[in-house]
């Protein structure tokens, strides 16, 4: 059995193994000709249920075998450009490469002892990002699991800087359209059920500053304490950016902590054309960044920062048997001193091997590439009678619905809707997300991958629409 453990005795066996790995995911890569299978539940549980754990198969070859068969066939390809779905991107060789050599390595960034130089790479990275936001000398920040978990930190330290020791009176303000994990991390942190205020958004789905300033007053007059506003730049749906500026200056006026939830839209930071959309982030409190969103990066691999370092001590907890508080006055870095987690993945690597590979500017020049694609699909379907689309995208969402030429029943619009995005994901022909406006079903296209063309997005459109008057013609013999 130590022939598997991967030391200086099993270089060669390592190699070996790992290339056979390579070897598969570059074949089925270059030969995945849908997004996927359309294999359902029924189907593929069996095979995995019929394995018996306990009984390995001791060689590799025969375990990739058996995985082509219950993963790699039937995954979910997010490199093919008609995955169109959630906000999943292709990644990049050079992060691949780093997430072999982390893994390899194992360094574990909790603290100095664990990693070395990688806690001095991830402190790099952190740096370089907040110099991109703009958030001065004293910023600071993390690595994380992924925007859900950068929320969370941010808004515990927000309830922590808050000036009240009733957690009751706390009210978080965040746009309607905003991310779950805001109210998720509300409940995780004690705070009541009303804490999260809903602020309307406007026709373009950015946060109505005229309504947030109300809800401040209100918060006010009823002798509650406002705890944080949380402005999404790239909103998960829409992709919209609330007024940034507007909203710091009601944060400034309301003296309450400004998170901006850039989860998605930080690859604004990056981009050659467009950065100044997020202007006013570098008067955040705490920012949220998911590289793995839109910087082309592995799941997993998040930040978040903050202005002012030394509101990271509320993430501290000094253990004798790691980070022992003398090691502060001994200048150790320990990075486990500012996390919610112990053990850590050095993700930091991968935008490291990232940035030295392809530089800033090549990510950015990819993300630029989406926006503008997600543009061409908007004046598709902005011309095309049959849809019905939203908004205009600031970034590279687009969400729209099928509307038959002679249905009226927004019912039966819905569930021609519906239908059309099961029907299209069972076929495996392309796949696209769905979401609600106004309580109705709509379809949404996330975009980011710069191989999908708007021929692309015209083709998946008309399979909607075949999908959908499908649906339609049945509902009418079912109805006859
Ligand atoms: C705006 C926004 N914030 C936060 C998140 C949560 O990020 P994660 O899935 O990395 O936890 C998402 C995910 O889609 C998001 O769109």
């Amino acid at each position: 059995m130590r022939s598997h453990l991967l030391n200086d005795t099993t270089a060669e066996q390592y190699r070996r193994s790992v290339t056979d790995g390579v070897e598969r995911v570059a074949a089925k890569l270059a030969a995945t000709e849908r997004p996927f299978t359309g294999v359902t539940v029924d189907a593929l549980a069996p095979r995995i249920d019929e394995i018996d754990l306990d009984q390995p198969l001791h060689d590799t070859t025969a375990v990739l075998d058996e995985l082509e068969e219950v993963y790699l066939r039937d995954a979910i390809y997010f490199h093919h450009p008609r995955y169109l779905a959630h906000l999943n991107c292709p990644v990049v060789i050079p992060a691949v490469l780093g997430e072999a050599v982390l893994s390899a390595v194992n360094s574990s960034l909790d603290t100095w002892d664990q990693s070395a130089g990688g806690t001095l790479i991830e402190r790099k990275l952190i740096d370089w990002t907040t110099a991109r936001i703009g958030l001065g000398e004293n910023a600071d920040g993390v690595f994380t699991s992924g925007g859900t978990q950068s929320n969370l930190q941010a808004l515990l330290l927000a309830r922590e800087e808050a000036k009240t020791d009733t957690l009751a009176k706390l009210r978080i303000f965040a746009s309607e359209v905003s991310h779950f994990s805001v109210k998720k991390s509300a409940k995780l942190l004690g705070l009541g059920q009303d804490a999260v205020v809903s602020i309307p958004v406007d026709h373009d789905k950015r946060m109505q500053t005229v309504a947030l300033a109300r809800e401040l007053e209100r918060c006010a007059e009823d002798g509650l304490v406002p705890m944080a506003v949380v402005a999404t730049a790239g909103t998960t749906d829409f992709g919209s950016i609330d007024p940034l500026p507007e909203i710091a200056e009601l944060c400034e006026q309301f003296t309450t902590w400004m998170h901006v939830d850039a989860a998605y839209g930080c690859g604004l930071l990056a981009s050659l054309k467009h950065r100044d959309l997020i202007n006013g982030i570098e008067r955040a409190d705490s920012v949220t960044v998911d590289y793995h969103k839109s910087f082309f990066q592995p799941v997993s691999s998040s930040a978040v920062l903050v202005r002012d370092a030394a509101t990271l001590r509320h993430a501290t907890y000094h253990a004798e048997y790691l980070n022992p508080r003398r090691m502060v006055q001994e200048r150790i870095p320990n990075q486990v001193d500012k996390s919610l987690q112990t053990t850590r993945r050095f993700d930091a690597l991968k935008l490291w091997m990232t940035l030295r590979t392809m530089g800033a500017d090549g990510i950015g020049q990819l993300f630029d590439e989406v926006c503008a694609l997600a543009r061409e699909g908007w004046k598709l379907l902005a011309a095309d009678p049959r849809f019905d689309v939203v908004v205009e995208p600031s970034l590279s969402t687009l969400v729209f619905r099928y509307i038959p030429a002679n249905v009226t029943d927004p019912a039966e619009i819905d569930r021609a809707n519906l239908y059309a995005r099961k029907a299209l994901f069972a076929s495996g022909d392309a796949i696209v997300a769905g979401t609600k406006v106004g309580g109705r079903h709509y379809l949404k296209f996330t975009l980011l991958n710069p191989e999908t063309q708007a021929s692309d997005i015209a083709a998946v459109l008309d399979l909607i629409a075949g999908h959908a008057e499908q649906y339609l013609g049945e509902s009418l013999d079912r109805a006859s």
